[in-house]
C-alpha cells in the first residue's frame, strides 16, 4: 500500500518536472530577442515524440526497435501489414519519414541514401528536353550532377542568380520544369527569396520548386511554408548532427509529387539503411537544442572577424553588413553555424591559416558538433568551372567556416592564433 502510493507520488512528481523543463525550454526558444522570426512554440515536442507512440510495438518500447529485416511475412498472397520488401519500406525509416515531414510542416517524407541520391531521385523525375533554372551559387556536389550527368540525359539547365529577380523570371521557357534553389548559398551565404521566386516560378503550371535547406536544417528556415514544393536535405549535415551518416530526404505537401517521389524512390532504389535512419531519427531529438548553440557561436565569431585586421569582409547572414539580412530576418528563424570570409591575401595567407588552426579541423563537410574550416577554392569547390568561380567570388582568400558546439571563447582564441600566423 505504501510502496503503491509512493510510486504514485513519484510519478506526480516526475511530471511537474517534466513540464516545468518543456516550458522552460520553449520559452527560452520564444523569447529570444535577435530580430529573427520568433520561434512558433512545440517544435522539440514534435522532434521527440511525433510517431512515437510505444503501443504501435508489440513489445511497448519506448525506444523504437531497429528492423533490419529485408523482407516482411504476408497473411496471403498480396496481403501485407504495410511492408513487403525493404527497398519499398521498411519500419524504421517509415517512422524518420513523418517526423521529418511533421519538422518542416510538410505531409509527407522521404529518405534517400544521401542527399546527392535524393537530387538524382529528382532528375529522374525530369526527361530529355527539359528545363532546369537552378540558382549560380551551387553546392559542389550539385553543380557536378547538373552540368555532368543531367545535361548529358539532355536536360537544358540554367544558372542564374537567383537573388536578383528579374532574371529569375526571364529565365523560364515554355518548357521550364523545375527550379532548384539553395538559401543561404554555399559558400557565399547569398539569401534568395523564397517566396518570391516560388510566386514568380508558379505562374507557370507543372514547375516544381526545390529548395536545399541543408544550410539551416528545419529549426531555422521551412521553405514549405514559403510557398516551395519540395524541401531537400543533406540529411548528413545539421539534421544528423554528429558526422557519422550520410543521408538525404525530401519533405512535401503535394500528394502528386510524393506519389511519383516515392515510387522513384523504390525504382532507382536510392534507399537508405534502417540503421541510419535510427541514428538520424535519434539526432533529431537534440535538433533544437544544436542549432540554438550553432547560431549563437556563429554570430560571436561572425562579430569578433569583422574587427580582425586581417580580415577582409565576413559573410554572415545575421550582421548588418551582410546585404540580405533584412530578408534573413525575415523568413528565417536564424542563422546556423555556416559562414565564410575572405581573408587579406591569397593562397599562402590562407594556408597559412588554416595550417595553424588547432580546435577548428581542416576538412570538408559542415553541420556537425566539431567546428570545421576548410578552402572552397581548392576543396568542396574544386569541381566548379574556375570562370564560375571567378565570377562568383569563389578566390583563394575565400574561407568557409562551419562553427561546431565547443566553447566559443575556445573558437575565437583560435581564430586569433591562426590570423596571427596567416
Ligand atoms: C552535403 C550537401 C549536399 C549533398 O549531400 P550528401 O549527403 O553529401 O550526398 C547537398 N547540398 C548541400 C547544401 C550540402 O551541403
Ligand atoms: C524516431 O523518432 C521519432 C520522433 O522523434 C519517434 O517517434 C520514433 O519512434 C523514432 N524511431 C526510431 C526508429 O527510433
Amino acid at each position: 500500500m505504501l510502496e503503491k502510493s509512493l510510486r504514485f507520488f513519484y510519478s506526480v512528481l516526475f511530471c511537474v518536472i517534466f513540464t516545468l523543463i518543456l516550458n522552460h525550454t520553449t520559452m527560452a526558444e520564444c523569447n529570444s530577442n535577435d530580430g529573427f522570426l520568433p520561434q512558433p512554440k512545440g517544435f522539440s515536442t514534435k522532434a521527440i515524440h511525433v510517431g512515437q507512440d510505444a503501443e504501435q510495438w508489440n513489445s511497448m518500447a519506448v525506444v523504437p526497435p531497429i528492423s533490419m529485416s529485408t523482407t516482411f511475412k504476408q497473411f496471403g498472397p498480396g496481403q501485407h501489414a504495410g511492408f513487403e520488401y525493404g527497398r519499398s519500406g521498411n519500419p524504421t525509416r517509415d517512422v524518420l519519414e513523418r517526423c521529418l515531414a511533421s519538422l518542416d510542416n510538410g505531409r509527407f517524407g522521404l529518405t534517400f541514401a544521401s542527399g546527392l541520391g535524393a537530387t538524382t531521385t529528382v532528375i529522374t523525375m525530369l526527361q530529355s528536353g527539359d528545363h532546369v533554372v537552378a540558382g549560380d551559387d551551387l553546392y559542389g556536389g550539385t553543380n557536378r550532377l547538373l552540368r555532368n550527368v543531367a545535361i548529358k540525359m539532355g536536360i537544358q539547365i540554367d544558372f542564374v542568380d537567383l537573388t536578383n529577380l528579374k532574371l529569375v523570371e526571364q529565365a523560364i521557357k515554355p518548357n521550364t520544369k523545375l527550379f532548384w534553389m539553395e538559401t543561404p548559398t554555399n559558400p557565399l551565404l547569398k539569401v534568395v527569396d523564397i517566396r518570391a521566386v516560388s510566386e514568380i516560378a508558379h505562374k507557370q503550371p507543372g514547375i516544381v520548386v526545390v529548395v536545399d535547406n541543408t544550410f539551416l536544417s528545419s529549426y531555422l528556415q521551412r521553405p514549405l511554408d514559403l510557398g516551395a514544393d519540395v524541401v531537400m536535405y543533406s540529411l548528413t549535415k545539421y539534421m544528423n548532427g554528429h558526422s557519422d551518416v550520410i543521408m538525404g530526404a525530401m519533405i512535401m505537401n503535394d500528394e502528386k509529387i510524393y506519389e511519383r517521389l516515392k515510387y522513384l524512390q523504390n525504382a532507382a532504389g536510392i534507399v537508405p539503411s534502417p540503421f541510419d535512419c535510427y541514428l538520424v531519427n535519434r539526432s533529431l531529438k537534440t535538433l533544437a537544442l544544436r542549432m540554438e548553440k550553432h547560431k549563437s557561436n556563429s554570430l560571436a565569431i561572425a562579430t569578433f572577424l569583422e574587427t580582425h585586421p586581417k580580415v577582409e569582409r565576413v559573410l554572415h547572414p545575421g550582421l548588418k553588413s551582410h546585404p540580405q539580412h533584412e530578408l534573413a530576418k525575415r523568413q528565417t528563424y536564424g542563422h546556423s553555424g555556416i559562414m565564410s570570409f575572405y581573408i587579406r591575401g591569397g593562397l599562402e595567407e590562407s594556408s597559412n591559416f588554416l595550417k595553424a588552426l588547432q580546435v577548428f579541423t581542416l576538412a570538408e563537410s559542415l553541420g556537425g558538433y566539431e567546428s570545421l574550416a576548410e578552402l572552397p577554392s581548392v576543396m568542396t569547390h574544386a569541381s566548379v568551372p574556375i570562370e564560375q568561380r571567378e565570377e562568383l567570388g569563389i578566390t583563394d582568400g575565400l574561407l568557409r567556416l562551419s562553427v561546431g558546439l565547443e566553447d566559443v571563447d575556445d573558437l575565437i582564441a583560435d581564430l586569433k592564433q591562426a590570423l596571427d600566423k596567416a
